[in-house]
């Protein structure tokens, strides 16, 4: 594997998808991972992330001990990116200075400082340049013993540094993003020229290594349930097992009552005639509607949803205990890398924290009280490569590039009461012409997570000549990379002309349509 530690910086999990893009698996790892635990991989390359510290705080994160021993006994190719560069100039005996007022940051050029630089490959010539994504307030002022400079900032800095003897190298600046431009080049060149890597990262072999691993896992006998969200990663992960151990596994579809329109029509078809999944589907909306009925605190509607989902899918098990005479042992789930990273710790912090959601963003998932044993084909993948798997197993493309949907659905997009003034009904119509819209205008793809929601307020307004007192719809659209953070979608004038006009016209209980233009912080992407 290629190892990739994190220093912290909000690019860490982007070097790790280019290098797996370019055909070689990444692990990441936190900085301060044990040196045992890195070797444990036979890393063919190291790569240093970039990091929010400077090198000088009290406390900054370094190298695992006996990182530069043990990379100079094995002769492993390192490269260190920005905070990365810095701490091995810093660890092997350079300096590193505040670049007091000139520090550099966006797009600007390198300027080669050499011909045939390792790093810019053999034709590159001195005087030559490149644009770049730059990012530095610190920067190298003396480089340790063995180390030459290769590239230059316009300012002056060092950015690129090689000691080709040892084959250690450093980047001031971010040649995973896509601005800059020969930035996947240079990390080619890195992986395959320098460090020697083979390009054996395919979904093809993936598809295949896990399917054999299930087979092992669950063995001849055993049985599998697998709850399917209707999202991507439920779907791709029990088509691959369903390849692997046939009927024996066992899905389930829950309508919870609170489904988008015909969603269940859909997802079921899509399951059934085209994925041919053994899937039931339960009904189990009026007893969550009962449960929630007068209900309109947010978490106390979080909760009651939790656990009716558990509930039924507690029944769905003694029902395919029943059916099959055997109990099933094993749960799929469609776990993904991003799950279980560990991320760089906080400086002066010990304590290893995971990307994992926000324990009320549970909701949907299920207890480990259970008792299965679980199997999570996907648990080393990025959404990026999901989609390519599922693609390989045919699973369509409109169904792969779905938004994310909340377990507690639209719950969570109803303020208040979901029982009252017919909102469910009211949502899922404007919802349905909402989402139509966008497609239309060919703006699906472009936003990470769209969606309507219902607010229970009335205002005054005039319909088809008469006066009305009718409820109000938010429209929401982000750009996200992992729904932590996330920004407003700016939609042309012309889509809101039209969404608004659309939604008040054919959902006669609304008058007016909202556009939501928060980022999140402050607002959460859902609103309950
Ligand atoms: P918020 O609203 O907290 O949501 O900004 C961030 C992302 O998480 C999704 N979400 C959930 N997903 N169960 C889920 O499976 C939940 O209970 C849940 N709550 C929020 C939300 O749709 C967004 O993508």
């Amino acid at each position: 594997a290629v190892v990739v530690l994190d220093y912290g910086s909000q690019y860490t999990q982007l070097i790790a998808r280019r290098v797996r893009e370019l055909g070689a698996y990444s692990v990441l790892l936190p900085g301060d991972a044990d040196m045992a635990r890195i070797e444990a991989l036979k890393p063919k390359a190291i790569v240093l992330s970039g990091g929010p510290n400077s090198v000088h705080v009290e406390g900054a994160p370094t190298v695992p001990d006996g990182f530069f021993e043990r990379v100079a006994e094995t002769s492993t190719p390192v490269l260190g990116v920005c905070y990365g560069m810095q701490l091995l100039v810093q660890r092997l005996g350079g300096v590193v200075e505040a670049a007091v007022g000139k520090g550099e940051y966006g797009r600007m050029p390198v300027v080669y400082q050499s011909d045939d630089s390792l790093l810019y490959g053999k034709g590159s010539k001195a005087g030559d340049s490149e644009q770049v994504w730059m990012s530095h307030g610190d920067e190298a002022t003396k480089l340790p013993s063995g180390f030459v400079c290769v590239g230059k900032s316009e300012a002056g800095a060092v950015v690129a540094i090689e000691d080709a003897d040892r084959k250690l190298f450093g980047l001031q600046y971010h040649p995973e993003v896509t601005h800059s431009e020969k930035g996947t080049e240079m990390l080619r060149r890195f992986l395959f020229d320098i460090a020697g890597v083979k390009a054996e990262w395919s979904m093809q072999n993936v598809l295949d290594e896990q399917i054999a691993i299930v087979n092992e896992k669950v063995g001849k006998d055993a049985h599998v349930i697998c709850a399917l969200s209707g999202g991507v990663d439920s779907a791709v992960a029990a088509t691959l097992v369903h390849k692997a151990i046939g009927d024996r596994l066992h899905c389930v579809f829950v309508d919870n009552g609170l489904l988008r329109y015909k969603e269940q029509e859909r997802v079921m078809e899509m399951f059934k005639d085209h994925l041919h999944l053994p899937v039931d589907c339960v009904d189990h909306s009026e007893q969550m509607l009962k449960a929630l009925a007068g209900v309109s605190d947010p978490e106390k509607k979080r909760k009651i949803i939790g656990a009716e989902f558990i509930e039924c899918f507690k029944n769905f098990k003694s029902e395919i205990e029943k059916r099959t005479g055997v109990r099933p042992t094993f749960l799929v789930q469609g776990t993904l890398y991003p799950d279980v990273i560990e991320s760089c710790p906080p400086p002066g912090s010990d304590q290893k924290h995971s990307h994992t959601i926000k324990s009320h963003h549970n909701v949907g998932g299920l207890p480990k009280e259970l008792g299965f044993e679980l199997v999570e084909p996907l648990r080393m993948l990025f959404k990026d490569e999901v989609r390519k798997l599922g693609a390989l197993m045919d699973v369509p493309r409109t169904f792969l590039a779905r938004h994310p949907f909340p377990g507690p659905g639209l719950g969570v997009r109803i303020v208040g009461d979901v029982t009252a003034n017919n909102a469910l009904d009211i949502l899922r119509r404007a919802d349905e012409i909402y989402i139509n819209t966008i497609r239309e205008f060919g703006l699906y793809d472009e936003i990470w997570q769209a969606f309507a929601y219902f607010l229970p307020v009335r205002t005054v307004g005039v319909q088809g000549d008469q006066r009305s007192h009718s409820f109000m719809i938010g429209l929401r659209a982000v750009c996200s990379s992992d729904g932590m953070t996330a920004d407003w979608y700016p939609f042309p004038t012309e889509f809101l002309k039209t969404v608004s006009s659309r939604i008040t016209n054919q959902v006669k209980e609304v008058n007016r349509v909202l556009y939501d233009i928060n980022s999140k912080p402050p607002a959460t992407i859902e609103v309950e």
